[in-house]
């Protein structure tokens, strides 16, 4: 082997041996990003859905601004930001948190909103679906888009969001159809996911995006009037 070529391998050894406490680090937090958003990064995460996903966030934040158009509104997971401050461009009545686990993801969305002028209205803040940092019974709807396959534990999500929700209140789960072929089997397990949790049933739609293809599935649930609530008998 040539001397050069010795020399580039004792470089390379070298930087890798003195760094190596700094790409452990980079290793590790790159692995944790892939398991929260499948991306190393929360800057290639945002660059690749203002690619490919702002027409389904324009689509979600159309169905939700109608269904909310003054409420109280939580999204949950709510990643770089790009949903939220749609969803307040969309519904200037409505007021939107945002909560994720990521820093980085908050810090974008907080950027995100703030360029828009909608600090005021948009605000994220750092937390985890399974246990929410928010009083109960705070909003009149909730959404989240592409992060149910992320919850690791998926019973605790929803009964957080039950809790948060207030009576009458609606979430809309919209994920990825992972099995895009199947996409009443996964609608299957979504209602199992209802059933089981205290909203109690939830329905379940394809959504073909864009145009024809079944590329998602929406959980609706909502949080019914307890009976004595529904009869106003408080005393039932
Ligand atoms: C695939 S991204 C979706 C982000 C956004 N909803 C969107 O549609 O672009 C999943 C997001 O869930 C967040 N996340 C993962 N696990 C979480 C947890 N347990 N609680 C709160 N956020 C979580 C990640 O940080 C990431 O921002």
């Amino acid at each position: 082997m040539s001397r050069k070529r010795w020399f580039t391998i004792a470089a390379m050894l070298l930087t890798a041996t003195l760094y190596r406490n700094r790409l452990r680090a980079y290793l590790k937090e790159a692995s944790a990003n892939v398991r929260a958003f499948d991306f190393p990064s929360a800057g290639t995460y945002n660059a690749l859905v203002a690619a490919v996903l702002e027409g389904f966030y324009a689509r979600v934040a159309v169905e939700v601004a109608a269904a909310h158009p003054h409420g109280k509104l939580l999204e949950v997971e709510s990643g770089p930001g790009r949903l939220a401050v749609r969803l307040a461009r969309e519904a200037p009545g409505m007021t939107v948190t945002g909560v994720d686990i990521s820093d980085a993801m908050i810090e974008r969305a907080a950027r995100r909103a703030a360029r828009a002028g909608l600090s005021e209205r948009v605000q994220f803040e750092v937390g985890d679906v399974a246990a929410l940092p928010l009083s109960a019974g705070e909003f009149d709807g909730v959404v989240s888009t592409l992060s149910l396959h992320h919850w690791s534990e998926r019973a605790s999500g929803l009964a957080e969001i039950y809790r948060v929700l207030k009576t009458g209140g609606e979430a809309r789960i919209y994920d990825l159809a992972h099995w895009l072929w199947r996409p009443a089997q996964d609608g299957n397990r979504l209602s199992q996911l209802a059933a089981a949790s205290p909203f109690g049933e939830g329905e379940v739609e394809v959504v073909r995006w864009p145009d024809s293809v079944p590329a998602f599935v929406m959980l609706r649930v909502r949080r019914q009037p307890l009976p004595q609530e529904a009869t106003g008998c408080a005393t039932c």
